[in-house]
């Protein structure tokens, strides 16, 4: 089966600044920015030109240097944030102006205090003003999970007529549901009658938990466009984290018909830099880029890796960016993992017995200290050598 092609849209510097506490410089923007391009993602979301004059330089900035990703700024749906938006993309090899407004009634009645009628003309205007300024726009209906599906319909006909390439179907504040998500992506794209002239995108945030099991789920049902950020940073609970969605496409390949183009090598080190920038550490048992992701402590897994990788392990740590996977010494630890590390560290005994005792002893201190390092090893080692 020929797989298609899965755009992957990085908000980091756009959604995942809004995370509190991670706004970035207009040099640490940068430097992300050039791990993305690096990391192969086909969008980066830079910035929200209109927001402050920091940010408009930063988009600028980033549109200048950037050459193999479409770089994009988010707009509302007014003159002054389309054509800062406009400004700051000029000098992109391939830009994007992102445009929304809410479609929710609850958005629509206490936020925008808009009827549904003044939306759809705020939205098709706003899109054929952006036409006018640059070839590449989304629009993203705000609140999309809440939203009515006839009115996300009406809507949706008409600006992409006006001339939005991507309609992105934003899970705002992560109250959507896997199957009943992705039905509703399914279902518009199956009634729309203009469907096929736009990719449809999702957006999904992580107040439940869901971003990365909705986004995915709707990739089945026909969205062509996840929208997610490095770590899953982002507004309040953040949103669907970049390599847990490009790992799941990758690894379960029997299942998903698209692929991405990202070099899956560059997610560590990307993770890294993230986290270094923004100061928000990333949690050890974090999928894929925690550092336990590809640590084994137990015994019966030691052994079952030392013996064949694939039993305890469904992708390689190399292939995300580690350096290799990693057999934590501990009280756990069995004999397996004892010896091949003392193997790798070059160290053998004379008997028998000696490794007997070293594995003894081994044990003993993994009891006191959680975890057992070479020089622990060492020095047990010499014990025994010397004869203590
Ligand atoms: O979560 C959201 O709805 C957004 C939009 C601006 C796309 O971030
Ligand atoms: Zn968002």
């Amino acid at each position: 089966m020929d797989k298609q092609h899965l755009v992957i849209f990085d908000t980091t510097l756009r959604d995942g600044e809004q995370s509190p506490g991670a706004s970035m410089t207009k040099e640490e923007k940068l430097r992300v920015a050039k791990a993305l391009e690096k990391l192969r993602v086909d969008v980066i979301e830079a910035g929200f030109a209109v927001s402050s004059p920091g940010d408009f330089e930063a988009v600028k900035s980033i549109a200048e240097t950037v050459k193999d990703s479409t770089v994009c700024s988010l707009a509302r749906t007014t003159h002054l944030d389309l054509e800062r938006a406009a400004e700051a993309l000029k000098k992109a090899n391939s830009g994007r102006i992102h445009t929304f407004i809410a479609t929710s009634p609850i958005h629509m009645k206490y936020k925008l205090q808009m009827t549904p009628d003044q939306v759809v003309e705020q939205a098709v205007s706003a899109v054929k003003l952006a036409r006018n300024m640059i070839g590449d726009v989304e629009f993203s209906l705000e609140d999309a999970s809440r939203s009515e599906f006839d009115f996300m319909c009406r809507i949706i006909e008409q600006v992409i007529n006006a001339g939005a390439g991507t309609i992105n179907l934003p899970d705002t504040v992560g109250y959507g549901f896997p199957e009943e998500y992705a039905e509703t992506v399914g279902k518009l794209i199956e009634t729309i009658p203009n469907a096929d002239k736009a990719i449809f995108s999702v957006h999904c945030h992580n107040d439940l938990g869901l971003a990365v099991s909705n986004s995915l789920a709707a990739v089945m049902k026909g969205a062509r466009q996840v929208e997610c950020t490095i770590n899953g940073l982002g507004e309040r609970a953040g949103n669907a984290a970049l390599e847990e969605v490009v790992m799941a496409v990758r690894t379960r390949k029997d299942i998903f018909p698209v692929e991405t183009r990202i070099d899956t090598t560059q997610i560590v080190p990307t993770s890294r830099l993230v986290s270094s920038i923004t100061g928000f550490p990333v949690q050890p048992n974090k999928a894929i880029v925690g550092a336990n992701a590809f640590a084994h402590e137990s015994g019966i897994h030691q052994d079952g890796v030392l013996k064949f990788r694939e039993t305890y392990e469904i992708m390689r740590a190399q292939d995300v960016g580690w350096s290799t996977n990693k057999i934590v010494l501990g009280k756990l630890s069995g004999r397996a993992a004892f010896s091949a590390r003392l193997e790798e560290l070059g160290i053998q005994f004379e008997s028998k017995a000696d490794l007997n005792e070293a594995f003894v002893r081994f044990k003993e201190l993994a009891d006191k200290k959680r975890e057992i390092y070479d020089e622990d090893l060492q020095a047990l080692v010499s014990e025994i050598q010397v004869g203590e």
